[in-house]
C-alpha cells in the first residue's frame, strides 16, 4: 500500500491539511474516527482525526498543527511524498442521528474534523449552530466552510481581538436557546470549559479525548482516560466520551507526562533539520 500525499492545503500558519491516498481506510471510515500516521520507518506513531474522505477517489484527509518533532517533520512534506504507514480507521465513529438542535464547538486545528461532524449532523436533519474558537484570528480555520454547512456560526478568540472574547457568550446563548446535543473538539481546556457551561442545562455533551497514544488498538494502555471514575482507553472506548463525566484535569496531566523529552526531541530535530533520511521523501 502506498500512502501518497495527493494534496496539501495550508489552513493557517503551521497548520496544514493533507489528502492522502488510502483506499482501504476511505472505504470504511466514518466521522469521529482517527488514523495513526507513521512518517518514516524510524518515526513515531501519531494519532490524527480524519477531517474528510472521498470513498470514490480512495483518499482520507487530516489536519495537523505543528507542535512537536513529528508534526513539524510532517509539515515539511510535499505533494507526491509518501508516508511510511497509515493505520485506520481507528476509534468508534460518532453517534450521528436526528437529535433536533445541535451545538458544535471546535477549537484551533480540531475545527477541521469538527466540520465533518457538522456536515454529518446537518445531513441527519439537525439544525446546527457552530462555534469556532481559537487563541487568535488566524486560528479560526475554515470559516467559510463552517458558514456553508451550519445554520448559524459564532466566532470567538481568547482575547476578543476577533469575534467574541472567550466563551462567556455561550452562557447567554444557552439562556435563550435550547439544544439537544453538544459536540466539542478542541484543546482539553476548551472541552472542559464547554462541558462545565452545558452541564447546568443538561445538554448531552460529547468531547473527543486526545490522550497520548501508541498502538491505538487497546494493547499498550497508554491512552487511559478516567470517565465517571472508571478507567477507559481513549483508542478503543473512545475517542468520544461524555464531557460531563471526563476527568479533564487528569487528561491534561497525562498529556504533559513527557513534555521535557518532547521539547528535547523537537530541538534536536530542528538543529538537524534536513528532513527524514529514509529516502522516501524529498530533501
Ligand atoms: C485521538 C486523537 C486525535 C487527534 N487528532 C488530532 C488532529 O486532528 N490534529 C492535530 O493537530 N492533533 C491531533 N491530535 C494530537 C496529535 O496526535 C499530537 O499533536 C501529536 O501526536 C504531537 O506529536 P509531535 O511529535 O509533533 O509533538 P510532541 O513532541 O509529541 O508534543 C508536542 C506538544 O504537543 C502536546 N501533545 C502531544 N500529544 C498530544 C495529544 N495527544 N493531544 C494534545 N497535545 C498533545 C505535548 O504535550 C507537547 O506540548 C490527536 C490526538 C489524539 C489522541
Ligand atoms: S493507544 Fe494503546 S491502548 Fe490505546
Amino acid at each position: 500500500m502506498t500512502y501518497k500525499i495527493m494534496a496539501i492545503e495550508e489552513l493557517a500558519p503551521k497548520t496544514k491539511m493533507f489528502e492522502v491516498s488510502a483506499p482501504h481506510i476511505a472505504a470504511k471510515v466514518e466521522p469521529g474516527q482517527f488514523v495513526i500516521v507513521i512518517l518514516s520507518e524510524e518515526g513515531e506513531r501519531i494519532p490524527l482525526t480524519i477531517c474528510d474522505y472521498d470513498k470514490e477517489k480512495g483518499t482520507v484527509s487530516f489536519a495537523f498543527h505543528e507542535v512537536g518533532k513529528t508534526t513539524k517533520e510532517l509539515g515539511k512534506l510535499q505533494v507526491g511524498d509518501v508516508l511510511a504507514n497509515l493505520t485506520g480507521p481507528l476509534g468508534n465513529p460518532s453517534e450521528i442521528k436526528n437529535y433536533g438542535k445541535v451545538l458544535c464547538v471546535g477549537g484551533s486545528v480540531m475545527i477541521a474534523p469538527l466540520l465533518l461532524q457538522v456536515k454529518a449532523m446537518k445531513e441527519a436533519g439537525n439544525n446546527v449552530t457552530t462555534i469556532l474558537g481559537a487563541r487568535i484570528q488566524d486560528g479560526l480555520l475554515m470559516r467559510e466552510k463552517a458558514k456553508s454547512l451550519s445554520d448559524k456560526v459564532y466566532l470567538a478568540t481568547d482575547d476578543g481581538s476577533f469575534g467574541y472574547k472567550g466563551l462567556d457568550f455561550l452562557v447567554e446563548i444557552l439562556k435563550n436557546e435550547k439544544f439537544d446535543r453538544c459536540v466539542v473538539m478542541g484543546p482539553v481546556v476548551m472541552m472542559k470549559e464547554v462541558s462545565e457551561i452545558t452541564k447546568p442545562y443538561a445538554i448531552p455533551t460529547i468531547v473527543t479525548a486526545t490522550p497520548i497514544m501508541i498502538d491505538g488498538m487497546g494493547m499498550c494502555g497508554v491512552c487511559r482516560v478516567t470517565v465517571s471514575g472508571k478507567m477507559l482507553f481513549g483508542c478503543v472506548d473512545g475517542p468520544e466520551f461524555d464531557g460531563h463525566k471526563v476527568d479533564f484535569d487528569e487528561l491534561v496531566q497525562r498529556q504533559r507526562l513527557f513534555l521535557p523529552e518532547e521539547r528535547v526531541s523537537s530541538l534536536l530535530w530542528e538543529k538537524n533539520i534536513g528532513g527524514c533520511k529514509c529516502g522516501r521523501h524529498k530533501a
